[in-house]
C-alpha cells in the first residue's frame, strides 16, 4: 500500500506534467478518456490500476510523438515556404537584371526559335516583346545575307563544335533599316533543351564612324598622293628652273667671258700689228735679214699661240666634266682670275691672290669657277659703281678646322644694309632692269650649296663686302 501509494505522487506529479502538455496538444483524447483528465489533475488512481497507467504512458507517448511530427512538418513547411520566397526573389533580381540590361539578350533553339528576348532586344529591332518570344524566329532580326552563316554559328556552338564566339553580321529592324550587329553566343541547358543564349550589340554608330574614318584616311592618303604628286612636280620644276637659271648665268657669264677675250686679245692683236708693220718697214728698209725674218715670225707665232690657247682656256673654262674630280683650289681661283682681269685692267682694279695655295676640293671645277666669276664680276661692277681710290679685289684661300675657306673681298663701299638680306635671292638686283638679271648670286649660292655641299655668306668690312665661302 505504502508501496503504491507511494508510486502515485510520482506518477500523478509525471502525469500532472505530461498531462498538462498533452491535454493542450490534443483536447480529445482528453475527453474520451476521464480518468487520465483525473490523474492529470492530480487525483489519486486507486492502486491496481496498472494496466491502465501503462496505457496512458503509451497515449501520452503516442501524443507527444504525434505533436513532434507536426511540429516537424510545420518546420519543413516554413523552411520550403522560405525557400520558394528565396527564389521567387532571385528570380525577379535576375529578370530585372536582363529586363533593365542595355544588351539585347536572347535564347533561341537550334532552328533559330526565339524562347526569350529581353526588352533591349525587342526595343533594338522596333517590336514588343510579345510580339517576338514564342513568334519570330532569328530569320525576321538578322539580314538574310547573313542568316545562314548565324545559324551554322549557332548550331555549331550547341554542338560543341568550334565556332567564333564572336563575330558580327547584319541586321533588319522592323522598318527594314539595317542595323550592324555585334553577336556573342554560348550554349546553355533549359528545361532538359539545349538553347543558345546570346547578346546582340548594336555596333552601327561604331561602324559609321569607323567607315566615316577608313573614308577619311582614304581621302587623307589621296590628299598626301596628290600633295606628293605635285611636291614632285614642284620640286622637278624648280629644279628645271635652277638648271635654266645656271644656264642663263653661264650664258651671261660667258658673255662676259667673250669680253675679257676681246680684252685679253687687244694687247697681243696690237703686239701682232707691230711686228707685221716692223716686218714691212724692215723689209723696204733692206734691213730684213734672214736671222731677223726668223725672229719677228717667232714673235708673230708666239702672239697667235698665246691668241689660241686663251680661245681653248676659254672652251675649257665652261666645258662641264661627267663626274666630280679633286681640284686644286688655288688652281682653280688663278685660271678664273686670269680670264677676270682683263675686264679690271681698264679701271686699274688690283686683284691679289692670297692664302694657301695646297688647298684641294673634289667636285666639280667647272661650276665653282662660275661661282667665283660671279662674286668677282660683282666686285668689279660695285668698283665702277662707286669708283673709289686704289680699288682692290682680294681673294683668300684658307683651311680653318679641316673645312676650305675661300673669301672675296673688295674696298667698294660694302653691301646695302638695307637689301643684304635679299641679294641671293633669284632676280633681285640693283643694278638697272635690263642691264642685270640678278641671278649672279643665287648661282652662286645654288652652286655652292647644293652642288658643294657648301655655304656661302656675306658680310660688310670697314671699307667693302667680304663674301666667305665655306667648303
Ligand atoms: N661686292 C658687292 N658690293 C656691293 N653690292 C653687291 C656686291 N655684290 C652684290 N651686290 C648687290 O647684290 C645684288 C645682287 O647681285 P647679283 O650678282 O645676284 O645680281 P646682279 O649683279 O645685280 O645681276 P647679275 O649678276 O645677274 O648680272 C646686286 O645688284 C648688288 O646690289
Ligand atoms: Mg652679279
Amino acid at each position: 500500500m505504502d508501496a503504491g501509494l507511494g508510486r502515485w505522487p510520482r506518477c500523478a506529479g509525471a502525469l500532472t506534467a505530461g498531462g498538462l502538455l498533452a491535454a493542450a496538444a490534443a483536447g480529445s483524447a482528453a475527453a474520451a478518456e476521464p480518468a487520465l483528465l483525473d490523474a492529470a489533475r492530480g487525483v489519486p488512481l486507486p492502486p491496481d490500476c496498472g494496466a491502465f497507467q501503462g496505457a496512458v504512458w503509451m497515449l501520452l507517448a503516442l501524443l507527444a510523438l504525434q505533436s513532434t511530427a507536426v511540429g516537424f512538418l510545420c518546420w519543413r513547411l516554413r523552411r520550403r515556404r522560405q525557400a520558394e520566397e528565396q527564389l521567387r526573389a532571385g528570380e525577379e533580381r535576375f529578370r530585372l537584371l536582363v529586363e533593365s540590361s542595355q544588351v539585347a539578350s536572347y535564347l533561341i533553339d537550334r532552328d533559330g526559335a526565339i524562347h526569350y528576348a529581353n526588352r533591349a532586344l525587342c526595343a533594338m529591332f522596333g517590336y514588343q516583346q510579345q510580339d517576338v518570344v514564342g513568334k519570330l524566329g532569328l530569320s525576321s532580326l538578322i539580314a538574310p545575307d547573313d542568316l545562314q552563316r548565324v545559324l551554322e554559328n549557332s548550331r555549331q556552338r550547341l554542338d560543341g563544335l568550334p565556332a567564333p564566339s564572336r563575330y558580327e553580321a547584319g541586321g533588319v529592324h522592323r522598318n527594314g533599316e539595317p542595323i550592324d550587329l555585334e553577336i556573342t553566343g554560348s550554349s546553355a541547358s533549359l528545361g532538359g533543351s539545349a538553347l543558345l543564349a546570346g547578346s546582340l550589340l548594336d555596333v552601327s554608330r561604331l561602324k559609321r564612324a569607323e567607315s566615316l574614318l577608313s573614308q577619311e584616311r582614304a581621302q587623307r592618303e589621296e590628299m598626301t598622293r596628290n600633295l606628293e604628286e605635285r611636291i614632285r612636280e614642284e620640286v622637278d620644276r624648280s629644279r628645271e628652273k635652277d638648271r635654266l637659271m645656271l644656264q642663263q648665268s653661264r650664258f651671261a657669264a660667258m658673255g662676259e667671258m667673250i669680253g675679257n677675250i676681246a680684252h685679253q686679245w687687244r694687247q697681243p692683236l696690237n703686239k701682232l700689228g707691230i711686228v707685221l708693220q716692223r716686218l714691212q718697214m724692215e723689209q723696204e728698209n733692206g734691213e730684213l735679214t734672214e736671222t731677223l725674218m726668223e725672229q719677228r715670225v717667232g714673235d708673230g707665232m708666239g702672239l697667235l699661240l698665246g691668241l689660241s690657247r686663251t680661245i681653248d682656256d676659254f672652251r675649257n673654262f665652261f666645258r662641264p666634266e661627267a663626274a666630280p674630280e679633286p681640284f686644286s683650289l688655288a688652281g682653280a681661283v688663278v685660271k678664273t682670275v686670269r680670264f677676270f682681269e682683263a675686264s679690271c685692267a681698264d679701271y686699274h682694279i688690283r686683284i691679289v691672290i692670297e692664302g694657301d695655295s695646297s688647298l684641294i676640293y673634289n667636285g666639280h671645277v667647272v661650276e665653282f669657277r662660275q661661282a667665283l666669276l660671279n662674286i668677282l664680276n660683282n666686285a668689279r661692277d660695285a668698283h665702277l659703281e662707286r669708283g673709289g681710290a686704289d680699288p682692290s679685289i682680294t681673294v683668300g684661300l684658307r683651311d680653318e678646322e679641316h673645312r676650305c675657306v675661300l673669301t672675296v673681298r673688295d674696298n667698294a663701299g660694302g653691301v646695302d644694309p638695307a637689301i643684304i638680306d635679299k641679294i641671293f635671292d633669284p632676280y633681285f638686283t640693283t643694278r638697272g632692269m635690263g642691264n642685270r638679271t640678278g641671278i649672279g648670286l643665287y648661282m652662286a649660292k645654288t652652286i655652292i650649296d647644293q652642288q658643294m655641299q657648301g655655304r656661302i655668306m656675306v658680310r660688310n668690312m670697314l671699307d667693302g663686302a667680304e663674301f666667305r665661302i665655306v667648303l
